[in-house]
C-alpha cells in the first residue's frame, strides 16, 4: 500500500488526534520528508487535514472524503477482506457494482461513490445524487441457500432494517420506513433503496442481488420536481463510518437472517394503519395498511377484503 494510504488509514482510525510528522516517520519506518508529502499528497485529494502548530497533522472535523481505507477501518472482523470499490463520480455505482460482480463472481463487494451523473431510482425514475453531501453505494449478494424471487425480497427488508440502524448509529436521528424501502424523516424522503435481482429463469431462482443505497445527507437545492417531497439527515455525519456501518448491518442481517426481522421492520414503518392509495402498476387502490407480512408483502384492507401485494407503490399516505 502507498504510504499516503497508511497515513491516510491510521489518521481514520484516530480522526481526533494530533500526529507529529516525528510519530509518522518512525511509524512507518520513512522519511519526515517522505510524510510531507503523503500528507500533502492527501490533501490534494481534498482531505482537510489541519497543521496544528507544531505539534502536527489532524483530520479537520469537517473532512469528509469517501475512501476505500476510511472505510474498511470501521468495518466488523468478518468483512475485513470484502471486495470494496470508492469512486469520485459514476454513473450509477448499481451498474458499476454488476460491472466489478462480472469480474469477481461469487464475491460479495460493494461499490460507493461521491457522486453519480445518471443514478437510479425505482419505476424508471432518476436518483438525485450531487458530489459531497450524499452517500450512494451498491451491495452485492449471492442468496444462500438460492431461493425463488419471491423469497428473496427479504433482502429489500434487510437493506431498510441495515440503513435505519446504520444512520441511527452516527446521528440520534431514526427515519422510518415507507413500505417497501423508502426512509422518511418527518414525512420526506431522506433515502432510497432499488433492489435488483438476477434470476436464473431455468430454476426462477435468485443468483445475484445488487442493492443499491442512496442517502440524503446534507443535500439541499433538490430538482423542482422532488423539491418539497425530499430532504436530507441535516447532519454532517463521518460518510466513511455510515457507509461502513451499512455494511456491516446488512452483510450481517443477510448472513444471521434474524427471526425478528420483519417484527423490527414493521416497529419503524409508519405506514402500518394508514388510509393509502396504492398503484400495483396496473391499477389503484384506496384502502387502509393493515400490515407488512412475514415476506415482506404489503396487506391492504380494501372495502371487505385483505389485499395482498409484494410490489408496488404506495402513492398518497
Ligand atoms: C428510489 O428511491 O427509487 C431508489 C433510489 C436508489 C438510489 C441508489 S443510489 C446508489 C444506487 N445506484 C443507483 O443508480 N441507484 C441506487
Amino acid at each position: 500500500m502507498a504510504l499516503k494510504n497508511d497515513i491516510l488509514s491510521l489518521m481514520e482510525q484516530n480522526r481526533t488526534k494530533i500526529f507529529s510528522g516525528r510519530e509518522l516517520s518512525e511509524h512507518f519506518d520513512v522519511s519526515r520528508n517522505a510524510v510531507w508529502k503523503a500528507v500533502n499528497t492527501l490533501k490534494e485529494e481534498g482531505h482537510t487535514i489541519e497543521s496544528v502548530g507544531r505539534k502536527g497533522y489532524r483530520f479537520a472535523k469537517d473532512s469528509n472524503v469517501l475512501s476505500e481505507e476510511g472505510v474498511r477501518v470501521s468495518l466488523i472482523e468478518s468483512l475485513h477482506d470484502i471486495r470494496l470499490f470508492v469512486a469520485k463520480e459514476v454513473g450509477s455505482t448499481n451498474e458499476e457494482a454488476k460491472h466489478m460482480a462480472a469480474q469477481y463472481p461469487n464475491e460479495p463487494l460493494v461499490f460507493i461513490s461521491d457522486k453519480q451523473y445518471s443514478g437510479r431510482g425505482r419505476m424508471g425514475r432518476s436518483f438525485y445524487s450531487p458530489a459531497e453531501t450524499g452517500l450512494y453505494m451498491s451491495c452485492v449478494f449471492y442468496p444462500k441457500p438460492r431461493e425463488p424471487f419471491s423469497k428473496a425480497v427479504i433482502y429489500t427488508a434487510m437493506a431498510a432494517v441495515a440503513v435505519v440502524r446504520a444512520i441511527n448509529s452516527v446521528c440520534t436521528v431514526r427515519p422510518k420506513i415507507k413500505w417497501i424501502n423508502d426512509l422518511y424523516i418527518d414525512e420526506r424522503k431522506v433515502a432510497g433503496i432499488l433492489t435488483e435481482a438476477e434470476t436464473d429463469l431455468e430454476t426462477g431462482e435468485t443468483h445475484r442481488l445488487t442493492v443499491g443505497i442512496g442517502i440524503n445527507i446534507t443535500t439541499a437545492d433538490f430538482p423542482l420536481e422532488i423539491r418539497g417531497k425530499a430532504a436530507s439527515l441535516g447532519v454532517n455525519v463521518v460518510r466513511n463510518r455510515l457507509a461502513a456501518n451499512i455494511i456491516n448491518e446488512f452483510y450481517t442481517l443477510a448472513a444471521e437472517k434474524p427471526d425478528d426481522l420483519m417484527e423490527e421492520y414493521r416497529r419503524d414503518c409508519f405506514i402500518i394503519g394508514r388510509d393509502v392509495t396504492f398503484s400495483d402498476g396496473l391499477q389503484l387502490f384506496k384502502g387502509k395498511v393493515a400490515g407488512v407480512g412475514d415476506n415482506c408483502e404489503l396487506i391492504l384492507d380494501v372495502d371487505i377484503e385483505k389485499l395482498t401485494f409484494s410490489h408496488g407503490e404506495i402513492l398518497v399516505f
